[in-house]
């Protein structure tokens, strides 16, 4: 029986570098990285057996980076999620954020509510830009929304409650580093971890399908036997 990678998930790494060895400013990296996101997404879109497409696009952690840096991040989603559009309704995709949204101006928050309504009947592929994302802070807030609940805590009662409600099969972190980054710690507890040299700008739709194929091979055990 092969493995399907029904979710996977990206850490998309290396765009200031890639900006950097090209002799450009960083913010040209993160623009770059937009276009690798689109023929990510629409990839995705296209095989049947992936469901979820999960991106970190913006950590509970990149406020630190300079002022200058992350305003360019803000508009470059405000303007990507606004031209991608067409894109998810010509390819049935649904575009679902999760993070935690308010920390965002009003403006953007209103684009980023108004992708997700116009795109929440498609019933493809459903997108997921992690915005001001983090692990620990997803579960800080479900954690203290359900605190008041009479009802016992269980794992399924956490997972349903995650702005991410989905296990995932394949995680993957380009840009050479081997970690997670406060990314998806509950969902990921079984995923298969690949990490790849390659900076975010340069992956290609191949690299993924290469990927992809080394996972359905793969033995998965959660924690038994076969
Ligand atoms: C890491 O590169 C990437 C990010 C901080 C954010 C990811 C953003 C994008 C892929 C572009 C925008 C996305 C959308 C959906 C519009 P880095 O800056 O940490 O790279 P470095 O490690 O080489 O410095």
């Amino acid at each position: 029986m092969k493995n399907v990678a029904k979710h996977i998930a990206i850490i998309m790494d290396g765009n200031g570098r890639w900006a950097k060895e090209q002799g450009l400013k960083r913010v040209k990296g993160h623009e770059k990285g937009a276009e690798i996101v689109r023929n990510v997404t629409t990839f995705c879109s296209q095989q049947p057996q992936i469901e979820r497409l999960t991106l970190y696009a913006f950590s509970t952690e990149n406020w630190k980076r300079p002022k200058m840096e992350v305003e360019f991040l803000m508009k470059l989603l405000d303007h990507y999620l606004k031209n991608e559009l067409p894109t998810y309704l010509e390819h049935n995709i649904r575009f679902e954020p999760i993070g935690d949204l308010g920390r965002f101006s009003p403006a953007l928050q209103r684009t980023i509510e108004s992708i997700r309504t116009q795109t929440a009947h498609c019933d493809g592929l459903i997108q997921s830009l992690a915005l001001n994302y983090g692990s620990r802070d997803e579960l800080v807030r479900v954690f203290e929304r359900l605190r008041g609940s009479e009802e016992p805590l269980t794992e399924a009662r956490i997972g349903a409650a995650l702005d991410c409600p989905a296990d995932v099969d394949l995680l993957i972190r380009t840009g050479g580093d081997t970690r997670l980054s406060n990314f998806l710690l509950w969902q990921a507890a079984y995923a298969e971890l690949f990490f790849s040299d390659t900076l975010w700008p340069e992956f290609t739709t191949a690299e993924l399908s290469g990927i992809i194929e080394k996972f359905t091979t793969i033995e998965r055990r959660f924690g038994g036997l076969k």
